[in-house]
């Protein structure tokens, strides 16, 4: 039996009460706390397959546990339960533009996620993207209509939205990385004003350049894929930068979207390469850590049953391989139990 560092005991207490109960062993007998994160290749486990030619590209935990994903291949989001209880429900179908793309919690439970007319490659974006609010306070499973849905903003210049996150702390700032322009842009989530926050050597060129996105505390964290580089930015409350670009790994991966734990290491879907990659917080080589068939990006569990696992959206295989096999690959969700804690505190709020 081992605690997970920055679990309440209340949620330890619960922890070990269900695993008396129900004699599962949630503790990883593969990765223990203690193993090394840098040798040891972890196994993976299907949480959810789409059909065939379904390019699932971003993830999102609820504080109930329950995941959201986000499709381009079709303009939707979905909701799966991790618990197995409930089937996977469509939430929403969007009517004006090809993809879904970002997504990410601002307030609790109240989520904004991009959409974008994107190309299957990737290679081209064209007209208007967009900004939604998704308030997953008034989703039931029973009437997945019920969720509340508005738009927000747009985004001009044919945006490529890719990843997309919230800057915290009392701001009303959503920063998108706009691939495609090779920029990140600043979003008011009050007035729907977009503006370029950051476009520098880092987040250039146009083209597959930067592309995932996080933040923590008041730093940008993000991937630019052409230049294969993990980097951070100190920002301000409107997401533009206030220092350098530090950059934190570089040269040896093909990086999409990817997860920060609760000290700031980094688990980055390198997806030209099928594989989830380690960096840690103060940069470093990037270490493969598990395989997963074109990873798009990860996020950790929030309940004391899986607050220690990472869940990885994926295509199904890269974007070259994605282009002429589109009808044969399947996007996933996939679990890794990679034994730390994500961002967020472990709640035992598992009821939905
Ligand atoms: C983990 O393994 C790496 C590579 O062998 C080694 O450099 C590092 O010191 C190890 N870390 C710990 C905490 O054992
Ligand atoms: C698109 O969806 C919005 C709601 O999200 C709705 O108000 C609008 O009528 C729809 N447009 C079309 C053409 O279906
Ligand atoms: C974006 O995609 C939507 C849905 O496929 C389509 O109706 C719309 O015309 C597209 N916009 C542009 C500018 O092509
Ligand atoms: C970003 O910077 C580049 C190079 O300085 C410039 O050519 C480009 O117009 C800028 N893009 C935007 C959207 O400001
Ligand atoms: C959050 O906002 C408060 C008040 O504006 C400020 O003192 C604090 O430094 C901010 N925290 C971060 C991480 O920026
Ligand atoms: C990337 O790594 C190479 C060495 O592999 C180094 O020469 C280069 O300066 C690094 N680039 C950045 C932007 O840190």
């Amino acid at each position: 039996m081992f605690s997970i560092a920055g679990c309440s005991r209340h949620s330890i207490a619960l922890f070990v009460l269900a695993q008396l109960f129900t004699g599962s062993t949630f503790a990883n007998p593969i990765f223990p706390r203690q193993s090394n994160i840098t040798t040891d290749i972890l196994p993976t486990a299907v949480v959810q397959a789409f059909p065939p030619g379904t390019w699932i590209e971003n993830i999102a935990i609820r504080q109930n546990g329950q995941i959201l994903v986000t499709e381009t291949t079709q303009p939707r989001m979905y909701q799966i339960d991790p618990f197995g209880v409930q089937q996977t429900v469509l939430v929403h179908e969007f009517n004006d533009t090809a993809s879904v793309t970002g997504i990410v919690e601002a307030d609790p439970d109240v989520f904004y996620v991009s959409t974008a007319n994107l190309s299957s490659n990737f290679d081209v974006s064209y007209g208007q993207a967009y900004i939604y609010r998704i308030d997953m306070r008034t989703f039931t499973y029973k009437d997945p209509t019920s969720t509340k849905i508005s738009r927000i903003a747009s985004v001009p210049q044919n945006p490529a939205l890719n990843g997309l996150a919230y800057l915290g702390n009392g701001t009303n700032t959503l920063v998108s990385a706009d691939t495609l322009n090779g920029i990140i842009w600043s979003i008011d989530i009050n007035t729907g004003e977009a503006s370029v926050a950051i476009n520098n050597t880092f987040t250039q060129p146009k083209g597959q350049a930067v592309n995932g996105l996080k933040t923590r505390g008041r730093e940008i964290y993000f991937t630019n894929l052409v230049q294969q580089v993990l980097a951070k930015v100190p920002v301000d409350d409107r997401g533009r930068a206030t220092g350098p670009t530090t950059v934190l790994a570089n040269g040896t991966f093909e990086p999409d979207d990817f997860a920060l734990d609760l000290n700031g290491d980094a688990y980055v879907t390198n997806a030209g390469q099928n594989t989830i990659v380690f960096v840690p917080r103060e940069g470093g080589a990037a270490v493969p850590i598990a395989t997963v068939a074109g990873p798009t990006s990860a996020a950790f569990g929030r309940t004391v049953e899986d607050c220690h696992v990472l869940y990885v959206s994926a295509s199904g295989g890269d974007e070259a391989y994605m282009d002429g096999q589109a009808d044969l690959v399947s996007g996933k969700v996939v679990k890794v139990e990679v034994g730390r804690q994500g961002m967020h505190k472990c709640s035992d709020q598992t009821e939905y």
